[in-house]
């Protein structure tokens, strides 16, 4: 079994809150800009709750590199990211 993918079955099982979601995601979009006209960056709105949270989880794990991401996921538990999963994926709709 992959690194992490008990943590992602843990974020999985929570419905996230989409106002806590909100709330935190005030840090993200600072990078992560709500329209996704950042080059550098990648756009995460609009993605399925599912694949935010295994790219959060593995960040969290470390078993995908990036400093800033690994850093960012490792300060948030399982409802913290389970809740900026729902509330991104909210803003695709
Ligand atoms: C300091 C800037 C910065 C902040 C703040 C930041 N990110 Fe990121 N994020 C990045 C960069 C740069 C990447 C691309 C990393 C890579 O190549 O793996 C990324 C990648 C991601 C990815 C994977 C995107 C993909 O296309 O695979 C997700 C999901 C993500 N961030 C979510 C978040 C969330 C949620 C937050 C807030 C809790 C956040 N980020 C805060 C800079 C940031």
């Amino acid at each position: 079994m992959p690194a992490g993918s008990d943590v992602l079955a843990d974020i999985l099982a929570i419905k996230g809150d989409l106002e806590y979601g909100e709330y935190l995601a005030s840090e993200c979009t600072t990078c992560h800009r709500h329209d996704g006209t950042s080059e550098e960056i990648p756009g995460i709105v609009g993605w399925q709750a599912k694949d935010f949270a295994a790219a959060m989880s593995a960040y969290k794990s470390k078993s995908r590199a990036h400093p800033v991401m690994q850093m960012v996921a490792g300060r948030l538990g399982n409802e913290e990211i389970a809740a900026l999963a729902a509330f991104f994926e909210s803003l695709g709709r």
